[in-house]
């Protein structure tokens, strides 16, 4: 696509016909910058339709951020997607990363997404170092939702979020790269040249831990919208 924001007007297309089909589709939703343009893009295609039954589960969370911190996921999933979509909080889940309950909390996301039946459509954004929810290098295919060490690359990358990198959290509970698979649709979304190179070993590379968003070439139905930066490396 041109830029970004066809690519949000392409995807949230997708997601209001989802919605006008089953109004209690199930959507897998990513934080980060990417998304955002989907978000952006939802509100007026949402009008006339019933979103009061939609459910959601965000991919990752930080690990003993404060709950109240602007940026934790939590906050930016209610800030960016909850409200100016009009959904419901309670039909809206983020992992736990709360450190009280941090052992059984992978377990607990899993339960709940089954429960649910399963992601229909899950957008993804990749790390500049492949990785897809935060899954980093080195992720097993088959993990589930669990407790992962954030890359000193992806804690620089995100430290635009925060006031310095030494605020950015060391870990995260993330979705897995086997809960990624079991949602029935995979959107990856990836834009600017900085993602170029992730996108090119995700898309064509070789199927590896290495590139946790290689994965995506074992699901049967993946769709990948860049624009013409992040696609510059593909052949
Ligand atoms: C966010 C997530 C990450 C981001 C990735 C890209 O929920 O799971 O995989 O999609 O870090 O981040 P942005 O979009 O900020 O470049």
């Amino acid at each position: 696509v041109p830029d970004a924001a066809t690519a949000g007007a392409l995807v949230a297309d997708e997601i209001a016909a989802l919605i006008a089909a089953d109004p209690e589709v199930v959507l897998g939703l990513a934080t980060g910058s990417t998304p955002l343009p989907v978000y952006q893009a939802l509100p007026a295609r949402l009008a006339g339709l019933d979103v009061s039954r939609v459910r959601g589960f965000a991919l990752d969370e930080y690990v003993g951020i404060d709950p109240a911190h602007p940026e934790s996921y939590r906050n930016v999933i209610r800030r960016e997607v909850v409200e100016p979509l009009g959904l419901d909080p309670e039909r809206i889940q983020v992992p736990n990363g709360a450190l009280e309950t941090i052992e059984h909390a992978g377990d607990d996301y899993e339960a709940a997404i089954a429960a649910a039946g399963g992601v229909e459509l899950q957008i993804l954004g990749i790390g500049t170092d492949g990785h897809i929810g935060f899954n980093e290098p080195g992720s097993s295919f088959a993990s589930s939702t669990r407790v992962k060490t954030l890359t000193a690359q992806t804690r620089q990358d995100n430290a635009r979020f925060f006031d310095s990198i030494d605020e950015v959290p060391m870990h995260c509970i993330t979705q897995g790269l086997g809960t990624i698979l079991r949602a029935r649709h995979l959107v990856l979304l990836a834009f600017g040249e900085g993602k170029a190179e992730a996108v090119a070993g995700a898309v064509e590379g070789a199927v590896t831990a290495s590139l946790p968003g290689s994965a995506i070439q074992l699901h049967p139905r993946v769709s990948v919208v860049v624009d013409e930066a992040a696609a510059s490396r593909l052949r």
